[in-house]
């Protein structure tokens, strides 16, 4: 056999150990194999199973469902007449079952140091706990987002509540108006999601920096958050905005009346990238929405930052303006981008101080804006007038050359004549 083939072998050899052989003989695992291999591909529910994290790690069939997974070739000494044997687990008795391990801290240890065992305990708060309890299974139960014989680690990219997945996952039921018509609730959660900024970030652009459902909603305690923890979880990413809105005088007024904090201006789910026209009071503010169309302080806040914010934009632009001209004439101006970028820092900031309606912090926040794109001008402004003085000299020398070329012209034809003159 040439080395190849044998490396090769190997490799198929070590493949399959990795993937689908047991570690140990299983009478639960033979049999069932059979069965499963004897059933369409379709109706096959162990196809995965030797992936699974469960028996990946030592545990099998009899871990979860009770029963001896010793006694080979029979039935009914395997299953049926075993006092442990469960059965097939209802989606009732899953909480249990699977937090009969991941409820206990000490068990779980064995396997990992920092694995939680809160999931149960966190589950029962939620609303699908809840009405699991109250006997309607229609709610996820653990295997809906977790899978069944075929469980995989949460980081791992094939598992339903790996970022990119959990929000299809939650969709199976949510975004279904059927599945979901006996409750009262909107199925249009994936829907707003999957255009709003969060959801393009996430699964368009794979950034996973972005929130999926569970960000907002926590992986076990599925609650729709009350309004008075908004700017919290908003609050987990956005820190800034989040902290200068809770110390406004907005947030108390906002939270008087039942007003979501964030999400009475942003939305929750179809959260979309905000622009300088929400400020606009002429054109659709988004403080219009509880303001109407009135005069006085928010009228005038909102103006003040409009323009603020406007007229920092304007003199940015300018600086950029003036500095690629300079910089197409081949000026030297690189030091001039250390304010140019400042004064972009600051434009942000200021977009962002707008979360504390306070003027005072505005007039604060964007003053070294302006200081700093003003540097950016008269730089840029400077550099320009040196070209043109330079253009200026550069024409006098040339007209001084041209003046010399022309007199040496004469001066060779008057030597060549006399120099002809001469020779006849
Ligand atoms: C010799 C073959 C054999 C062995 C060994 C065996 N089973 Fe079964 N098992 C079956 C058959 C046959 C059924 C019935 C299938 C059906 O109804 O479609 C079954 C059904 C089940 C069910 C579904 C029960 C239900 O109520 O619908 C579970 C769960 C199960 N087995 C788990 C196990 C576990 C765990 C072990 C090991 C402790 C095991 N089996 C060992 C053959 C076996
Ligand atoms: C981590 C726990 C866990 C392990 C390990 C596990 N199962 Fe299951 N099994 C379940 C749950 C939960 C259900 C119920 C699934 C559902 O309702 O969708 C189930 C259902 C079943 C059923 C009935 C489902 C059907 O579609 O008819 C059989 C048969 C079964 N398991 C066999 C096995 C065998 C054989 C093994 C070992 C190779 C195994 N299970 C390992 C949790 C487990
Ligand atoms: C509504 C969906 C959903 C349900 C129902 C659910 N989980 Fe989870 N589970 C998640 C999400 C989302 C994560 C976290 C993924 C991450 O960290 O990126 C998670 C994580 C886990 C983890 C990894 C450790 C951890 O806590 O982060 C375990 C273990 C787990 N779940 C077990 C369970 C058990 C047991 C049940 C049933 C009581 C259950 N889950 C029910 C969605 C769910
Ligand atoms: C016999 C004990 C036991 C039972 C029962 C059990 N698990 Fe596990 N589970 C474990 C162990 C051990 C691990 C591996 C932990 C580790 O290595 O981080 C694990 C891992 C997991 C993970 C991956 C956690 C991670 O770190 O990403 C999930 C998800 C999970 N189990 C869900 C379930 C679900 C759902 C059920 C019920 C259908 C269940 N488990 C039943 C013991 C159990
Ligand atoms: C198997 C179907 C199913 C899956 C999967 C599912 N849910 Fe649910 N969810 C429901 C049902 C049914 C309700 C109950 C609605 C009620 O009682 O008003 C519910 C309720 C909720 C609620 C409470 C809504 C309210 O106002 O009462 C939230 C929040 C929620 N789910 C979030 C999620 C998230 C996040 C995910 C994914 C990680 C998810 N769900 C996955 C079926 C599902
Ligand atoms: C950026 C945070 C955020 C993300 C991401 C998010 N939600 Fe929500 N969700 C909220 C907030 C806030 C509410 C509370 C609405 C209220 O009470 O006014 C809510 C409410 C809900 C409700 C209750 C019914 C409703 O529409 O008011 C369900 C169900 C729900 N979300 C499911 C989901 C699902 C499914 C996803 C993923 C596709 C998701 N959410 C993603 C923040 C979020
Ligand atoms: C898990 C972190 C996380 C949570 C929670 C979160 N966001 Fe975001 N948010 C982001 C990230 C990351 C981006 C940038 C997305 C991108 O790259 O376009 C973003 C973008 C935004 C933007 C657009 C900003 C811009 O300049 O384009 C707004 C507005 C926003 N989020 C509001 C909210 C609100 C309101 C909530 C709560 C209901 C919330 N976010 C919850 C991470 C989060
Ligand atoms: C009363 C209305 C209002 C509330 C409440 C509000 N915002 Fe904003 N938000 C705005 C406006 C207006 C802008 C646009 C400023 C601009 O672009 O000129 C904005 C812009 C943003 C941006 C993009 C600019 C930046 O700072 O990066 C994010 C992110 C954001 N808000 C998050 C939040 C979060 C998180 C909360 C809750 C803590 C919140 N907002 C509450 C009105 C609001
Ligand atoms: C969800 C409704 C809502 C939105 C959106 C909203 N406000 Fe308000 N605001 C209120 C309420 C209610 C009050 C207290 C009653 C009043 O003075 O009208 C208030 C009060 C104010 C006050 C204090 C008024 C005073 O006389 O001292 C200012 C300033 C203000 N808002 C500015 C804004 C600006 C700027 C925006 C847009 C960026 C905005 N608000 C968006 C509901 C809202």
């Amino acid at each position: 056999m040439k080395f190849s083939n044998v490396s090769l072998l190997i490799l198929i050899i070590v493949a399959v150990a990795s993937s689908n052989t047991p570690l140990t003989k299983d009478a639960c695992i033979d049999c069932h194999r059979q069965l499963d291999e004897e059933q369409d591909v379709g109706e096959q529910i162990l196809k995965n199973v030797f992936q699974d994290i469960h028996l990946q790690v030592g545990l099998s069939c009899a871990d979860c469902h009770g029963g001896n997974p010793e006694a080979y070739d029979d039935e009914d000494e395997a299953m049926w007449d075993n006092p442990t044997f469960i059965g097939a687990i209802s989606r009732r008795d899953q909480p249990e079952i699977c937090g009969s391990c991941h409820s206990d801290p000490q068990f779980m240890r064995q396997y990992s140091a920092s694995v939680q065992t809160d999931q149960v305990d966190q589950y029962w708060t939620s609303q699908h706990g809840k009405d699991l309890l109250n006997g309607n299974d229609k709610v996820a139960t653990c295997t809906n987002c977790h899978g069944v014989h075929g469980i995989y680690p949460v980081k791992d990219p094939r598992s339903p509540v790996y970022p990119l997945n959990v929000p299809s996952t939650c969709a199976q039921c949510h975004n279904d108006a059927e599945y979901m018509s006996e409750f009262n609730i909107p199925t249009d959660q994936y829907y707003l999601y999957r255009t709003s900024v969060h959801g393009k970030a996430l699964l368009d652009r794979q950034s996973l920096t972005a929130p999926a459902c569970n960000d907002c909603h926590g992986n076990h305690g599925a609650l729709p958050p009350d309004v008075v923890h908004i700017a919290d979880i908003c609050g987990t990413c956005h820190v800034n905005n989040s902290q200068l809105f809770q110390k406004s005088h907005l947030n108390n007024i906002f939270l008087k009346k039942g007003f979501g904090q964030c999400e009475a201006c942003h939305g929750n789910h179809g959260v979309k990238k905000p622009s300088d026209e929400y400020l606009n009071w002429e054109h659709g503010a988004v403080c219009l929405q509880c303001h109407g169309n009135t005069t006085g302080n928010p009228k005038e806040l909102a103006d003040l930052f409009y323009h603020t914010i406007d007229s920092l934009k304007g003199q940015i632009s300018l600086a950029e303006d003036l500095m690629g001209q300079a910089e197409q004439k081949g000026m030297e101006i690189s030091d001039l981008y250390f304010p140019l970028e400042k004064s972009q820092k600051v434009l942000i900031q200021t977009r962002t101080s707008i979360h504390s309606f306070n003027k005072d912090l505005l007039l604060e926040t964007v003053k070294d804006g302006f200081i700093a794109t003003d540097e950016a001008i008269q730089g840029a402004s400077l550099a320009l007038t040196e070209f043109d003085q330079r253009r200026k000299w550069l024409f006098i020398f040339s007209l001084i050359i041209t003046y010399l070329i022309v007199v040496v012209y004469f001066k060779i034809k008057d030597f060549d004549r006399r120099h002809r003159n001469k020779n006849k």
